[in-house]
């Protein structure tokens, strides 16, 4: 009798593995699907882009792969990206494990799809597009202010090889805590470091936790220890905390039509009761900001600097250029970008060469769609190969190579947008970063200021090979390989 129940539950067990390994019909191809591994036996899990490459040669721009048993379609070519994302269809977001933990719950921007997704994107895209286009000012003193800090930073290590992440980390920070609380905080104070530990350290479980989303089983099976949910939970409960009590401050000094900062100007529209607007919501906006757009900026100028110090050419044409536009003493101002091509050239370069984030964020259809001919069900998960398009020989003259003139014109004058089809560092369409403008805008200032008073180089005992780390922490963020740099003064050297 044990044996006949045996069989029978091998039987329903393997007519199971059978119907979630087919793939749906008119769906785009792919490799097998094997029982609870899904396609990770032919993936690079480290170098997914790798994978990608050899998956495109096989099947085409648009194919299918398995993480455990849920299906994900990789898009591999800027037109067929461009395409999908531009549509309403391919803006729906996967509740994923990590997102949701860290939110508790569906709330904010980027897990939250249809109206509510659609109202809160459009204030913060909104607010930082005013604070970064015409009215820039207040912005940028802000920047400019973090920059001079941190030139006086360097100025104490100069000649020595040092590490520039967590001072590079503090001006981010600081930024962006202008942005959302008006005001600057030292970062001796317990507030601050409460903030970059929570910070640090929920973008660390976060990354570990990203394979929760498609095996949430083993949340239930492996104890917390090994999982590191209760760390996870324990920093992200304090980041609440924090959060929260930001909104209770902002609350008492509320006053009528003042419109200081984003909080303020979020206030307001609860005030007047506009729907989707609530603490709650505001308290998840902030902590995205902190979270998403505080560790892309972080990562992005960990490879700024690697990559300049590696590159000693680059920085004297860049300086050549701001001495002659800017002058050897004036600070550079957003304005000047439009005059210094190069400079600006040598900035997206570093873009497209870091590619910082391969694949982006996961989509996911909101209904019924057809791309390429096949047929994706509603809720088909959509993952953009964004590598492909910033190393695709179609497109850039050396793709492997770092080489500012790929953004130049032969009259040396920046090609516009529209010259640069597949150059997507913020992702493109309806999902694409609304954070853009404002981390353009401190990318700019940092560097061209930096390299006006000061050259980096690589220690003497450093090859120079710019390279990936693969380890936790980069699962959606392509990190650097750890280094130092020397920073020498111009006027001294
Ligand atoms: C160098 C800096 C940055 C890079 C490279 C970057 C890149 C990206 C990418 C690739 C996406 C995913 C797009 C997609 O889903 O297709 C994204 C989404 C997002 N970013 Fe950024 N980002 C940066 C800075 C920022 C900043 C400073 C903020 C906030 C002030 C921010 C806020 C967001 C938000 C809220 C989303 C989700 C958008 C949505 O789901 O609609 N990012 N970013």
């Amino acid at each position: 009798m044990w044996e006949t129940i045996l069989i029978g539950l091998l039987v329903v067990v393997f007519i199971s593995w059978l119907k979630s390994s087919v793939r749906p019909s008119n769906f785009p191809p792919g490799p097998v699907n094997l029982p609870f591994v899904g396609s990770a036996m032919i993936l690079d899990v480290r170098n997914l882009t790798k994978s990608f490459a050899t998956l495109k040669n096989k099947y085409g721009d648009i194919f299918s792969i398995y993480v455990g048993s849920t299906p994900v379609v990789v898009l591999n070519s800027y037109q067929v990206i461009k395409e999908a994302f531009d549509r309403h269809e391919f803006s729906g977001r996967p509740g994923n494990f990590s997102g949701t933990f860290f939110q508790k719950g569906r709330t904010g921007i980027s897990t939250t799809e249809g109206k509510h997704w659609k109202v809160q994107r459009d204030f913060l895209e909104n607010y930082l597009d005013n604070l970064t286009g015409a009215g820039h000012k207040a912005v940028e003193e802000v920047i400019l202010d973090e920059t001079t800090d941190l030139k006086s930073e360097f100025s104490k290590h100069e000649g020595e090889p040092v590490s520039v992440s967590y001072k590079t980390n503090i001006s981010i920070l600081n930024v962006l805590w202008n942005v959302v609380c008006g005001r600057k905080l030292h970062s001796q104070q317990q507030e601050f470091q409460t903030v970059y530990e929570c910070i640090d350290k929920i973008t660390q479980f976060m990354s570990r936790a990203a394979i929760f989303s498609f095996l949430p089983v083993l949340t239930k099976l492996l104890p917390e220890s090994i999982t590191c949910i209760e760390r996870g939970r324990y920093y992200r409960n304090r980041f609440h905390e924090i959060s929260e009590k930001w909104i209770q401050e902002h609350r008492q000094d509320y006053r009528g039509n003042r419109t200081g900062d984003l909080q303020d100007a979020y206030i307001q529209r609860i005030n007047q009761g506009d729907d989707t607007f609530s603490e709650q919501g505001l308290a998840a906006m902030l902590r995205e900001i902190f979270i998403i757009g505080a560790e892309s900026e972080s990562v992005m100028m960990r490879w700024v600097f690697r990559i300049l110090s590696c590159n000693p050419q680059v920085q004297k044409k860049i300086q050549a250029e701001l001495e002659a536009v800017v002058g050897p003493k004036a600070q550079v101002k957003w304005e000047n970008k439009d005059d210094l091509p190069y400079t600006m050239a040598a900035i997206k370069e570093i873009q497209r060469y870091a590619d910082i984030a391969p694949t982006g964020l996961m989509h996911k259809t909101m209904c019924d769609v057809k791309i390429g001919g096949f047929t994706l069900p509603e809720g088909t998960l959509v993952m953009a190969n964004i590598s492909q398009c910033h190393r695709d020989p179609k497109l850039w003259l050396k793709p492997e190579q770092f080489y500012p003139e790929h953004f130049l014109t032969q009259d040396n004058t920046l090609k516009s947008v529209e010259e640069l089809p597949g150059f997507l560092p913020y992702g493109i369409g309806k999902r694409a970063c609304p954070g853009a403008k404002l981390a353009d805008m401190q990318i700019f200032l940092v560097v061209s200021n930096l390299l006006q008073e000061f050259s980096l180089s690589m220690p003497g005992e450093d090859a120079g090979v710019i390279a990936t780390q693969f380890k936790s922490g980069t699962s959606v963020l392509r990190n650097p390989r750890p280094y130092r740099v020397v920073i020498n003064n111009r006027v001294s050297s």
